[in-house]
């Protein structure tokens, strides 16, 4: 256990970067079995998915282009308020294509349910999710995701990518905040 000089908490290690490479190399190898022949476009949700995505990439043989987005719902808190705003659009013209969405965790699914809305009306030919975690408890709206890296416990995650407040994503490993 460790306190930092905010006084919060950091729990033990959940996942390792190790689990994390493994991961990304098996999911990395189903989306190129799973899109063969066709051309994506992935899109990496900032900040959070930047770690995970760079990690998969890596593993995907496939003609490809990446794009990001930046939305937020959340503030300093740690529930969401249940709004997204868009605060950095796509550069990418996606009509007609097939996109990969890679996110870094699935809480409520309001993020990826709003999301994957907004790539549909922009002509994308099909779009996929695909998340480092998912947080099945926090669940308010139905999604399906598509690939997902590990299942978490309902507690609020830090690191590789994940935030408080903008901090911890620089650990490489998973954890969780104390309460
Ligand atoms: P959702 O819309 O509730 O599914 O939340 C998705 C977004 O909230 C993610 O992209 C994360 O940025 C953030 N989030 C949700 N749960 C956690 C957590 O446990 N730790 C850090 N960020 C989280
Ligand atoms: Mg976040």
């Amino acid at each position: 256990m460790q306190t930092d000089t905010h006084n919060n908490t950091i729990g033990t290690i959940m996942i390792t970067q190790e689990e994390i490479l493994a991961k990304a190399k098996e999911i990395g190898r189903q989306i190129t079995e799973d899109y063969q022949g066709e051309q994506i476009v992935m899109v990496g949700i900032l900040r959070g998915a930047v770690l995970w995505m760079a990690d998969l990439m890596k593993n995907v043989n496939l003609d490809m282009t990446i794009d990001f987005m930046a939305v937020s719902s959340y503030g300093a808190a740690t529930k969401s308020s249940g709004v997204v705003k868009i605060n950095k659009d796509l550069d990418t013209d996606i009509e007609g294509k097939t996109v990969i969405i890679v996110e870094d965790i699935v809480d409520s699914g309001v993020t990826l349910n709003y999301l994957r809305g907004y790539f549909v009306s922009r002509g994308a030919k099909v779009v996929r999710i695909c998340s480092l975690l998912d947080k099945p408890e926090g669940r308010r709206v139905e999604i399906d995701v598509d690939y997902i890296g590990f299942t978490v416990d309902d507690r609020f995650i830090v690191g590789y990518g994940l935030d408080y407040d903008q901090r911890y994503r620089n650990l490489p490993y998973i954890t969780y905040l104390e309460d």
